[in-house]
């Protein structure tokens, strides 16, 4: 009997593969008295091989296969079902049945093989094409973001400065009474107080700093008496009451010179050239005489307005100029808070803000953007 019944499809006739086999086991077909018992689990076994067969091949996936397995040859399938009445054949009959049994099981796992590996082939080419690339497909643009505005205005102003020789100083924005008022000429009592109200810390004395300018002070302690050039940015708060132009935390950026026989030409030097590279060349440029108790002389710095040319805009407030800064001579006390003889040595120092600076140069009419969060705004300028 041997090999007749190994290929699913070419499935061979019960009682021709039972005389086969008593063929080989060379007994005549006349003794052959097969009770109904018998031929019963033979019909079934030859109704489930051709079930199996057709089931199999309608399978398309690896669930299926299971599904499959789970039904025809697994413990509890009809195989095994089948198999259960060989208790009820005679110990003679046991034995032909079982081999036929057997034999439609390899015939079925065989089979079972075949399209397990057709159905994972199948799949794994399913798998390759959902993910091939196509590298002659255009790449997609990608959204870059873009760096904050004052951000932007602070980078400019560093890299100006830089190439005039100044470094970069950091100072803290916690700051002491002493350091925020005193030391810059500002006693307790002074009306300047009330001009740069602030936030105060539950430490007594240790406030959030309303300027930059403390900053003078620990740059002259730390290099005094060699002569320094530095500019000092970074935020400082106010008790403010908030508008268009005015914040209650925004930034400025403090500059300091000390040496020996600077005078309020090289400020003014310094600032034009600022304000040609800040805002283009040929800015027309005002200073007014202003009023700071750390500074003396004192003078408030404008520019023609950057949008309208001075004629006059909103932004300018029609007056044709945009105020820039607040600069003049440091006071001599203050040279001398800070570690300086001021009959050897005199200095200038400015103070401006690059948030208003980068209102000015983008023209943008309210502050208050800058830290909303809503990144339109970036995408105005
Ligand atoms: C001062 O703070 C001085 N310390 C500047 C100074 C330094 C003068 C050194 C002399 C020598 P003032 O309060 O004017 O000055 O502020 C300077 C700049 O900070 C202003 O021109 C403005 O650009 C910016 N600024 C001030 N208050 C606010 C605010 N509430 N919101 C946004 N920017 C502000």
């Amino acid at each position: 009997m041997g090999g007749t019944t190994e290929h699913a499809g070419n499935f061979v006739p019960v009682d021709e593969r039972l005389v086969s086999f008593f063929v080989s086991q060379k007994l005549e077909k006349g003794h052959i008295l097969m009770n109904i018992m018998q031929q019963d689990i033979l019909q079934q076994l030859e109704q489930l091989q051709q079930d199996a067969q057709t089931a199999l091949a309608q399978t398309t996936t690896t669930e299926a296969i299971k599904e499959w397995h789970s039904e025809y040859l697994s413990r509890k399938g009809r195989l095994t079902g089948i198999l259960r009445n060989l208790g009820n054949l005679s110990t003679e009959e046991r034995p032909l049945i079982g081999k036929v049994a057997n034999e439609v099981k390899i015939v079925l796992e065989h089979a079972l093989q075949e399209r397990q590996a057709a159905i994972a082939q199948a799949e794994l080419e399913a798998i390759r094409r959902a993910e091939s690339v196509d590298v002659t497909l255009p790449g997609r643009p990608q959204n870059l973001g873009k760096l904050h505005i004052t951000t932007r205005a602070l980078r400019d102003i560093y890299a100006i400065f830089s190439a005039m020789g100044f470094q970069i100083y950091d100072s803290p924005e916690v700051e002491t009474d002493e350091y925020n008022f005193q030391l810059l000429n500002i006693p307790e009592g002074h009306p300047a107080r009330d001009m740069w109200d602030t936030f105060y810390t539950t430490t007594h004395g240790l406030l959030l700093r309303t300027h930059t300018s403390p900053g003078q002070i620990h740059a002259m302690r730390e290099y005094a008496p060699e002569p320094i050039r530095v500019i000092l940015p970074g935020k400082c708060y106010r008790y403010e009451a908030v508008d268009a132009s005015h914040e209650f935390m925004f930034y400025q950026v403090e500059g300091l010179a000390v040496g020996k026989h600077i005078t309020f030409s090289d400020l003014k030097g310094v600032l034009i050239n600022f304000a040609n590279q800040m805002y283009g060349e040929g800015r027309k440029a005002r200073f007014r005489k202003s009023y700071f108790p750390f500074t003396e002389p004192s003078v408030e710095m404008d520019i023609d307005c950057v949008l309208c040319g001075g004629k006059g805009c909103p932004v300018c407030k029609y007056t044709g100029w945009l105020e820039m800064l607040g600069a003049g001579m440091v006071h001599p006390r203050v040279l001398e808070n800070g570690g300086y003889d001021p009959t050897e040595f005199s200095g200038f120092a400015f103070g401006m803000g690059p948030d208003r600076i980068a209102l000015q140069k983008y023209g943008i009419d309210d502050i208050r953007y800058f830290f909303t969060n809503d990144a339109r705004l970036l995408e105005r300028v």
